[in-house]
């Protein structure tokens, strides 16, 4: 009884002196919240700086890292993975192909019916989330459902695309992490991203454990092609236009494909494509550099994921950590600034809370939502800060506060990918070939950041043009794919089918 006593009078003791340290640290940071606030934003932006000369080392950076990354297996933080796909499409392909992408919150399956002539007669889709159980799961779990899906994507389908007897069904899969193929139609998985992690997978053939899967729910299909989805939206871009020569997904994750002479890959040890051409998969989320702008916000949200030390790059540019840096900067303007009051918002802890918002399928960036927000008192800042965050009545210079932090993290991830697109163009010579010779060089785009982000994008492009000069922005240029991925996996599943 007595030690409990004394126990609770120094408990007592110390809460007090925690109580008067936090009414004087919190009476100084409501003297001047938003001016605190204000200090901590231009430190980060300070931090955040890309002015052009260091894009320019970035690119450089980039560069000297694709290079190493042919040159050997491991020989750089860019895995460079090569792809198998040594022809893209031609437009010549005829028939009925399937396409299954995973890759990020959703996935879908997708029927294509193409007539030749760069045609498709016929597209049609069903999309589904993945349950977040799932993507930390078992890969049977994480399969079967996938495959369950399959299964009544193709029992709904009219008859017109029933197969003739003895002929079974392609499907190009996309599957959009790190892959070392063994073959245009196996590889194993290097590790997860994008907030997946079923250990039991990596290591594995991710189309034996999609064949098993879809033998257990009855589904005869062969999957054609294995594709990363920048793979799957080169060969969907180039289907449409022949200058395609590079494709960028800016979603969830971000990473990049492209077209390199079999000549430049020294760690290609097989027979030379008769295209004397291979599709690289750079993996360039995991880029790393000294030139890097890396802030305590980056590092700790890198501390904090589900792969420490991995995807760098990917953790300052993609649509799925956007959020998440904005909620850390928050999170220190509320705690040393009293941003939004005496106490810390709880929901601002929680992390990921700025990611997305959910409505069955369709989600909502809420950074993006809030950057956009051109009402003259930020009324949609303030209801996201209300509906997520549960902070209410927050005053217009808060919501201002917020705006400019959005547009520090938006604007160095968009200046960043623009620094990663011209070390692609540096590599591959398009950046530096003499007037009269100068080849037109279109880059296809997909993922949901480049398709609703407007301000990342045209960011994105204007920095791009500012890095290339006048003199080359002409001849490059950036066109949106739209559902790419999934068309150009049916697409490579055709051109690698086993009846041609
Ligand atoms: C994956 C890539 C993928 C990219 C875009 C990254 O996290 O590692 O394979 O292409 O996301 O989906």
């Amino acid at each position: 009884m007595g030690k409990v006593t004394v126990g609770a009078a120094v408990i007592g003791g110390a809460a007090v002196c925690a109580a008067a340290a936090f009414i004087v640290h919190h009476r100084m940071q409501n003297a001047n919240p938003s001016h605190k606030a204000a200090d901590i934003l231009k430190e980060f932006e300070e931090k955040c700086a890309t002015p052009i000369s260091k894009l320019k080392q970035i690119a450089d950076a980039m560069t000297v890292e694709m290079h190493a990354g042919l040159a050997s297996e491991g020989g750089s933080k860019l895995k460079m993975l090569i792809t198998y796909v040594d022809n893209l499409p031609t437009g010549d392909e005829q028939g009925v192909y399937y396409a299954l992408d995973l890759g990020g919150t959703n996935f879908r399956v997708l029927r294509v019916q193409l007539s030749g002539n760069s045609t498709i007669e016929y597209k049609e889709f069903a999309e589904a989330s993945i349950p977040p159980q799932l993507m930390v799961g078992t890969p049977e779990a994480l399969f079967d459902y996938i495959a369950a899906e399959l299964a009544k994507f193709i029992a709904d389908e009219s008859e017109k695309f029933h197969l003739s007897p003895g002929r079974q069904r392609e499907l190009g899969f996309t599957f959009s992490f790190p892959v070392l193929q063994l073959s245009i139609d196996s590889g194993t998985l290097i590790r997860w991203t994008k907030g997946f992690s079923i250990d039991a997978l990596v290591g594995k053939d991710v189309v034996a454990e999609l064949t098993k899967a879809m033998d257990r729910q009855g589904v005869d299909m062969r999957v054609s092609a294995l594709v990363n989805d920048t793979v799957g939206t080169l060969a969907g871009g180039k289907y449409d236009n022949k200058d395609v020569a590079v494709a960028v997904i800016m979603g969830t994750g971000s990473n990049a494909a492209y077209v390199e002479r079999a000549q430049a890959i020294p760690k290609w040890h097989g027979p030379h494509p008769k295209s004397g051409e291979m599709v690289i998969n750079m993996e360039w989320g995991n880029f790393r550099s000294s030139h890097l702008p890396i802030t305590e916000y980056d590092n700790t949200l890198d501390a904090d994921s589900l792969n420490p030390g991995e995807q760098i790059f990917e953790k300052m540019i993609a649509g799925m950590y956007l959020g998440e840096i904005l909620r850390r900067v928050l999170l220190r303007m509320a705690d040393e600034a009293g941003l939004f009051g005496d106490t810390i918002p709880p929901k601002l802890k929680t992390k990921f809370a700025l990611r997305y918002l959910r409505f069955s399928n369709y989600r909502t960036h809420i950074m993006s939502a809030m950057h956009h927000d051109t009402s003259p008192d930020l009324k949609v800042v303030g209801e996201k800060l209300k509906d997520i965050l549960e902070i209410r009545d927050t005053p217009l210079s808060t919501r201002k506060i917020v705006v400019s932090a959005c547009n520090i993290i938006a604007t160095r991830g968009a200046r960043l990918a623009a620094a990663g697109i011209l070390g692609i163009l540096k590599k591959t010579g398009r950046e530096s070939i003499r007037d009269s010779e100068i080849p037109d060089t279109v880059i296809a785009m997909d993922g949901g950041l480049y398709e609703n982000y407007t301000i990342y994008r045209n960011c994105l492009e204007n920095t791009l043009n500012e890095l290339v000069g006048e003199k080359f922005a002409e001849h490059i240029k950036l066109i949106h794919s739209n559902d790419g991925s999934g068309i150009g996996a049916a697409l490579l599943a055709a051109c690698n089918s086993q009846y041609i």
